[in-house]
């Protein structure tokens, strides 16, 4: 149904039917594994990328760059084309992201278009453009083409939580640069004074000698600048020694990052995370102890789907902290912590209902298909529980939801 803010609600301009908006969406928002269309988009995507990759370096290559410039120039094009598309479908589909999907459609696409993502995006199809109207200089055109490597990173976990991560200790790095920073000063400065009338051509200035501290410092050692006298050498021993711990500190910075963020998606399901979600509060202490060896943990970040309305079910969830969104017709019902959800699938064996989306960053107990047979066949009465919350919520399916289930 077209929402008020919609053309399609008025008499004027027919709008896309929503659906296609929404799997259009889907089809480009989806990771691979959770829809196996939107992986093929992905996919597709992702080869794209990586074929513009190969062809900037190749064309780089005078005899390959001048036998197929015909050739690269037409897979430019259809590339760019591509990618336009790509953004455009993009751009015209966010009025369905989980966040933006409240808003007014063209606000909605404004605020999406502003998403660092989508103005990497816009980065790599402008220039193609822009060339067209104030004609840029076609060596920098190229240049700008490396834009176009960017957009992997929207497909690469790695490199987000690269990114998360020193967004996160941006603090601590910057300490450590500032520290490097002084100490390739001081060691400059240093080897100057005791070498400078030895070797007036490498070491006649602060700026010369850097280049012999910055080779030190970070261990690289090139050999093309090294001292010669004594207290040079013994000037340069030090350094070296002292430039190993210190050049050490951001890489430590960045690996104790990358761990607290891997801790952060797997926690560990605690006695009492387990006994707050009210369906096991009746159990006893040994009884939760077992439901707890049953359980694995997720974390998903605000917007991201946990099941998809159509796909095949083969676990259930229960939030341990968090809010999700089951969309079910205008109004989301929004489930909390204590809540579970995806049982349908497992109690009827039949594909999801619903889609379920993270509204804000969420801690989820996972129950797999096979462990939930377990769970049921030693306790009844949760079966029963779980399947008379099913039964209500199938049979709230044809009437209107509530904002808030128990
Ligand atoms: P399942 O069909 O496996 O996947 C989607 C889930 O959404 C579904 O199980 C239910 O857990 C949940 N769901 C469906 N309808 C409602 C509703 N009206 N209220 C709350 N949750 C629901």
């Amino acid at each position: 149904m077209p929402r008020p803010d919609e053309p399609g609600s008025h008499a004027s301009p027919p709008a896309a039917p929503p659906g296609l908006r929404r799997r259009v969406h889907e089809l480009l928002e989806s990771s691979p594994g959770v829809d196996s269309a939107g992986g093929l988009v992905t996919l597709a995507i992702v080869v794209l990328i990586l074929l513009n990759a190969v062809a900037f370096t190749a064309e780089t290559v005078p005899e390959i760059g001048g036998r197929y410039a015909r050739l690269f120039a037409l897979f430019d094009a259809v590339s760019v084309a591509i990618f336009t598309a790509e953004y455009a479908l993009r751009l015209w589909s966010s009025a369905e992201a989980l966040g933006y999907n409240h808003l007014p459609a063209w606000r909605a696409r404004l605020l999406y278009a502003l998403r660092p993502l989508m103005l990497v995006d816009l980065a790599v199809i402008l220039p193609f453009y822009l060339a067209f109207l104030i004609g840029i200089d076609l060596r920098v055109l190229r240049v700008l083409r490396l834009f176009r490597f960017l957009k992997i990173a929207r497909y690469s976990h790695a490199l987000q939580t690269l990114g998360r991560v020193i967004v996160n200790e941006r603090r601590a790095l910057a300490g450590a640069l500032l520290l490097m920073l002084t100490l390739l000063l001081l060691s400059s400065t240093g080897m100057y004074f005791l070498e400078r009338e030895a070797q007036p051509n490498t070491f006649g200035s602060v700026p010369q000698a850097a280049w012999w501290g910055l080779a030190t410092l970070t261990t690289i050692g090139y050999g093309d600048a090294v001292p010669v006298t004594a207290l040079g050498k013994l000037f340069g021993g030090i350094v070296m020694i002292v430039g190993v711990g210190m050049f050490a500190v951001p890489i430590a910075i960045l690996a104790t990052g990358f761990s607290q963020e891997a801790a952060r998606h797997q926690f560990l399901v605690t006695w009492s995370m387990v006994a707050r979600v009210p369906l096991f509060a009746q159990l006893d202490a040994a009884a939760v102890a077992r439901v707890m060896q049953l359980l694995h943990s997720k974390s998903v970040l605000a917007g991201t789907y946990i099941v998809r309305a159509g796909e095949e079910g083969d676990a259930m969830y229960f939030i341990a902290s968090g809010e999700a969104a089951v969309e079910t017709g205008d109004e989301p019902v929004i489930l909390t912590e204590g809540d579970f959800f995806g049982e349908m699938s497992l109690v009827y064996d039949r594909p999801r209902s619903h889609t379920v989306t993270a509204r804000t960053n969420c801690r989820l107990l996972v129950l797999d298909r096979g462990d939930f047979e377990r769970l049921c066949h030693h306790h009844p009465e949760i079966r029963q529980h779980i399947r008379r919350v099913a039964d209500e919520r199938l049979n709230m399916g044809s009437r209107q939801p509530p904002r808030k289930t128990a």
